[in-house]
């Protein structure tokens, strides 16, 4: 069993992996123990504090060994992908891997003989989502019914948030100008929006102030993440694309003004980018759950790092 997308995890599989990240926060030292001696590996094609923290610490923490691989030190950029993953599958019992993009990781995980998680790709986060499944439930006390309005660039991030609230009840409207290219899945996005589950509203005819704050008024929890990827903020490729980004997206900044005295959660899967998707002052607001869902990714990732094991 993989995690490459959350599309074959059923909605049990789902539900499961949150009670047990729960379960697992509240009693870590019951897990001491569970996965005896296996080993991951993290591959990070990309840069990551959150995801390759939650894997190392959070394998170590359940009795097992972490080894951290990237592209400069390795040959990963000189061989045959699939001939590499063999290798490791050979060495390991689980995979983390951060590549740039998904078609990769879908040609590894076809020849990986253990199981494979998506550690972000350009398309999808899964481990991300299911650690904020885990965050909302934590707070709000349930998954089904509840609203959230995900304000930003559509992207990979957005895309998990939707594939696992599909599959849980949880509704997602998306206001976004702007969708990174990479991240359309027009497949995903019909199915969640047949079921009643996502929705995105047209900025140029249904987004004006005014609507952009009933959405916020109706939500539950309202989410943002980085205008710009990761592996484009520094590209000097990009610079021209990433500033007319910044200045488009302005208006959809998260701040205390946009937010009033809603009584909506704030999350942001992080790193923030202080004075453009989210102020500083909201990060750090009341409403905010953010430090609480970064936490939970340590938590959360302990959980899948469990059910993959068992199922392997
Ligand atoms: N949220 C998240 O995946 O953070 P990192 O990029 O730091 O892993
Ligand atoms: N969407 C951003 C943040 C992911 C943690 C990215 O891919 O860089």
């Amino acid at each position: 069993m993989h995690l490459i997308t959350l599309n074959p995890w059923s909605e049990t599989d789902i539900l499961e992996t949150v009670e047990n990240s729960l379960k697992i926060k509240n009693h870590p030292e019951k897990y001491r123990h569970a996965v005896g001696g296996k080993s991951l590996c993290l591959l990070f094609q990309k840069t990551s504090t959150r995801t390759r923290c939650a894997g190392e610490i959070g394998i170590t923490q359940l009795g097992g060994h972490a080894h951290y691989l990237d592209w400069r030190t390795t040959n990963f950029d000189l061989a045959d992908l699939s001939d590499e993953i063999r290798v490791l599958s050979a060495y390991v019992d689980v995979i983390l891997a951060r590549f740039l993009k998904h078609s990769d990781l879908a040609e590894a995980a076809a020849a990986a003989t253990v199981p494979m998680i998506n550690g972000c790709c350009d398309r999808y986060h899964p481990t991300q989502a299911l650690g904020d499944l885990m965050t909302v439930q934590e707070h709000l006390g349930r998954l089904e019914g509840v609203k959230l309005c995900f304000i930003g660039v559509h992207n990979n991030v957005c895309n998990s948030l939707i594939a696992a609230g599909m599959k849980v009840g949880l509704e997602v409207t998306v206001i976004a100008p702007e969708v990174n290219p990479v991240a359309v899945d027009k497949e995903l996005w019909e199915e969640a929006s047949r079921k009643g589950l996502y929705k995105t509203l047209d900025t140029n005819t249904e987004v004006v102030e005014n609507s952009l704050e009933k959405v916020i008024a109706e939500s539950d929890i309202v989410y943002t993440d980085t205008w710009v990827d990761m592996e484009f903020f520094t590209d000097p490729s990009f610079a021209k694309e990433r500033k007319r980004r910044l200045e488009k997206m302005m208006p959809y900044q998260l701040n205390v003004e946009l937010l009033k005295q809603h009584e909506c959660r704030v999350m942001h899967c992080l790193p923030a980018h202080h004075g453009y998707e989210i102020s500083g002052e909201l990060v750090n607001d009341e409403r905010s759950i953010i430090f609480d869902q970064s936490e939970n990714r340590l938590h959360s990732m302990k959980a899948i790092l469990l059910k993959l094991l068992a199922h392997s």
